[in-house]
């Protein structure tokens, strides 16, 4: 059944393979069936809640954008834009925003988890906390119903941001009538939260990262550095392991049966980092040439967003039509 997907990326640093595999590799996922309509996007306005420098602002829009590209997502398919270039959005937005309540975004969990740290540090609850943040979620929402999402890929620390959504589009079609359709959040078990270097959630917050697209040497590098623990080579070793679970993700079944006996037999912590390098770097270096062609011929990802972006206004218009119809104006 056709299925309206959409998801978005911002533009806080480069990549990780915690992005790669909870969210945008299940959103290419979705581009393989032809029936589906895909809008895949670059969230710069949602970056803005944290990222206040400019020329960070431009290099990381690119490398989102050019990320995106490199992972598979193909602009003649996919309706593939930068959130900036459509104001649509942000009229939507404004008008979420009144049938939100504001109890609601008290309790969204971004919010929340900095005013735990304000209290504790004995600060002003709302300490450092911009009205783009606390209203981030309604952004969101916004960009989700602007095109009459079904699904939306994404980790398991967006769940509640789509559910967020559903919550306004309710509330919205209670007071106007039926606009929106409720869209699902779609979370690969698997792959909802990948584990870091030092075994906590890999995060760009947390320094704990695999970046995607680094050099070769780069990559044999993070993944000398995954903690492991004390047991020597020849020892047996388990598969409850941050290594065994990276392992499976760029591995295929028989590879990943055989590297588990390999473990139990007590292959060595280093031989073992090496094989995973191995598999590793074979799934990302075709990606990697992509991205490097694309970060030399950036006139080239311009063309391709702003074709993108006319296509995404042309529906966005005429959501907005409907719901300025819908509310009166
Ligand atoms: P980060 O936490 O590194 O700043 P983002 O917040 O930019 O990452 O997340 C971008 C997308 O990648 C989101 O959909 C998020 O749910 C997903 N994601 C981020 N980290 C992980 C992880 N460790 N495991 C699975 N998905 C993740
Ligand atoms: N908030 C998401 C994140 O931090 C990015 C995002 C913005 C998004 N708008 C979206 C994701 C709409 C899915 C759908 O990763």
């Amino acid at each position: 059944m056709k299925k309206i997907v959409l998801s978005g990326v911002k533009p806080t640093g480069h990549s990780h393979i915690g992005n790669y595999f909870g969210a945008i590799k299940p959103a290419i996922d979705f581009t393989a069936n032809d029936e589906n309509l895909c809008f895949y996007f670059i969230a710069d306005y949602h970056a803005l809640t944290t990222l206040k420098n400019k020329q960070e602002m431009i290099d990381f829009s690119y490398d989102i954008a050019i990320t995106w590209l490199a992972c598979g997502v193909d602009p003649q398919k996919v309706v593939f834009y930068r959130q900036s270039d459509i104001p649509e959005v942000f009229e939507l937005y404004w008008i979420l925003c009144n049938v939100t309540p504001k109890g609601l975004m008290n309790r969204a969990h971004a919010y929340k988890a900095c005013v735990e740290k304000n209290e504790e540090a004995g600060l002003d609850r709302d300490a450092g906390v911009n009205m783009g943040l606390y209203n981030y979620p309604i952004l969101m929402a916004a960009d989700i119903l602007l095109f009459n999402s079904d699904v939306v890929p994404v980790g398991l620390d967006q769940k509640q941001h789509v559910e967020i959504a559903r919550d306004i589009a309710t509330y919205f079609n209670n007071k106007y009538g039926k606009v929106f359709k409720l869209p699902d959040v779609e979370i690969q078990k698997e792959t909802a939260t990948l584990v870091g270097l030092d075994g906590r959630k890999m995060s760009k917050s947390y320094g704990n990262t695999i970046g995607l697209f680094t050099t070769a040497e780069q990559l044999q590098k993070s993944i000398n550095k995954i903690v492991t623990d004390s047991r020597l080579p020849s020892e047996p070793k388990d598969t409850d392991c941050a290594l065994f679970k990276l392992y499976k993700l760029f591995a295929d079944k028989q590879q990943t049966a055989e590297f588990a006996e390999k473990l139990k037999a007590g292959l060595g912590w280093g031989e073992a980092k090496k094989q995973l390098f191995e598999v590793a770097n074979k799934v990302i270096s075709p990606m990697r040439e992509k991205y490097f062609y694309y970060q030399n011929h950036k006139s080239e990802v311009d063309a391709i967003l702003a074709e993108g972006a006319q296509r995404a206004r042309t529906i966005a218009r005429k959501t907005l039509d409907k719901v300025r119809k819908a509310i009166g104006v």
